[in-house]
């Protein structure tokens, strides 16, 4: 690393804190750093040049990849004309109207409004202030609690974080908070012993009668919504078994309880398809989109409201006045108008119908470079997304034991091949999300590239006695 690079990053390690990092380490010079300057299509670069392979478009969010004048221009353009103005009290600006008519028509029918923000953490705090004003409203106070999923990842705020079902983002910080809980992650792969023998379908069943209990043991007048991710993301990066969806939205109709999707990661093209709720047939009441609205090149979320919310919110304001729901920066003019030139890229190129396309080519790569290989207890993944699931005896689903860190250490070894892929949260998972125009030579690249990285740490837990025999 140049002198130059060194230098950034000592001066970074005195003043910033970062996100998801270990503040120690990284203050007192004992963990990495890394100054990214640029990027092109699905590289980025960093201070001293050196380029790499951005396997999870930053954080699944730059899918139609770096460097795109176009959108550039776009903000630019806008930004000249107006960069901002308030949208209380009936404000607008063009951008947001257009936008929102192109959600809308992306979507189909079903959906009434969209209501915007910055990132999808502050979206999905707005779905819970939509779901309390909503019971509020139809005269059901006590109708307020959410279900979320053990694995769930819908945010790092007070709310948002309890929403999230992962240890890192509740301990230390007291939550969850009281009124949300966890039902079971849709993980077939993670089933239980007991669970062994079991079918996808019937492990759906399963979970959906999990969901039954829950439910009925608060006592369905209390429970609100539910919410989900189409793909677990954060959690693991794991499609739903089979049937899931089909059963879980059989027992919210049951009981009266909204759904919210939480598209932040499948919105726009990632799995194949314009939502995840079209590819696995989900019929949401709401929605939370943000990344691939504007891949990044703007922070810019929105919440997308169903007809039958939307009419409460309406008949609510009838009765109470304007809703004490704001933003200072909802709907603003440059987030719009970079997510209208990034959905422009989306449908000229055929970005959405490329991850179908090369996703599934992905997922064959996959398969084929791992699928019997001594530490992959699982290759698995949907469209643009994928995960390696480690084990240390994969015909027994064993796990490695925690204290080696296997995911993190093969993201590293893959980092030295100058490939990005991400060690996710909890567990030995690494996560793939190339940037939706990402090509089969390339998908021939990140693959190669991992299979070196997967190799070299398995050659390494070898020699240190941690692969257990089948
Ligand atoms: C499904 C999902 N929801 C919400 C969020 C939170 O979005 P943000 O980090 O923009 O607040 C994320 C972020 O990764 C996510 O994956």
């Amino acid at each position: 690393m140049s002198q130059q690079h060194q230098d950034l990053i000592n001066r970074d390690r005195k003043v910033t804190f970062h996100a998801s990092t270990h503040l120690r380490d990284f203050a007192h010079g004992d963990a990495p750093g890394r100054v990214i300057t640029g990027g092109k299509g699905i590289n980025i670069v960093d201070k001293d040049g050196r380029e790499f392979i951005d396997g999870f478009a930053g954080l699944y969010c730059v899918n139609i990849g770096y460097g795109r004048t176009e959108v550039a221009e776009a903000i630019y353009k806008q930004a000249l004309e107006l960069s901002y103005y308030h949208t209380y009290v009936g404000h607008s600006n063009e951008p947001q109207i257009e936008l929102s008519e192109k959600i809308l028509s992306l979507y189909g029918p079903g959906m009434s409004k969209i209501y915007y923000g910055l990132g999808g953490s502050d979206a999905n705090e707005t779905q819970l202030k939509i779901v309390r004003y909503y019971n509020n409203v139809r005269g059901l106070p006590r109708k307020k609690k959410v279900i979320s999923r053990q694995r769930g990842y819908h945010g790092s705020g007070l709310a948002t974080g309890s929403l999230t079902g992962l240890k890192a983002f509740h301990d230390q910080f007291d939550l969850p908070m009281a009124g949300i809980l966890h039902t079971e992650a849709p993980y077939y792969y993670h089933r239980a012993a007991e669970q062994q023998g079991m079918t996808e379908r019937e492990f759906s069943k399963q979970c959906a009668g999990k969901l039954e209990e829950m439910i009925l043991a608060e006592g369905p007048d209390t429970v609100a919504a539910f919410i989900g991710e189409p793909v677990l993301g954060t959690g693991g990066i794991v499609p739903p078994p089979e049937g899931y969806w089909e059963e879980i939205q059989a027992v919210l109709a049951k009981y009266d309880i909204l759904l919210i999707a939480d598209e932040v990661v499948c919105g726009f093209g990632r799995i194949g398809a314009a939502f995840g709720s079209h590819f696995y047939n989900i019929k949401p009441d709401l929605i939370t989109v943000a990344k691939g609205l504007t891949s990044a090149y703007q922070p810019l979320s929105g919440v997308i409201v169903g007809d039958r919310v939307w009419q409460v919110l309406e008949q609510g304001t009838g009765e109470y006045g304007p809703i004490g729901h704001g933003w200072t920066y909802s709907g603003h003019a440059l987030g719009c108008a970079a997510a209208l030139a990034n959905l422009e890229i989306i449908e000229k190129e055929g970005l959405t119908e490329n991850a179908a396309e090369t996703g599934a080519y992905l997922q064959q790569a996959m398969a084929k470079a791992f699928g019997d290989h001594p530490i992959v207890g699982q290759a698995r993944g949907v469209g643009m997304l994928a995960a390696l699931e480690f084990s240390a005896n994969p015909a027994r689903r064993e796990h490695f034991d925690p204290a080696l860190k296997v995911g993190p250490r093969i993201a590293a070894a893959a980092l030295d091949e100058n490939l990005i892929a991400r060690a996710m949260p909890q567990g030995d998972i690494l996560g793939f999300a190339p940037p939706l125009i990402t090509t089969r030579d390339q998908v021939d690249e990140i693959v190669a590239r991992a299979k070196r990285a997967v190799d070299k740490v398995a050659d390494e837990l070898t020699r240190e006695g941690a692969i257990k025999a089948a």
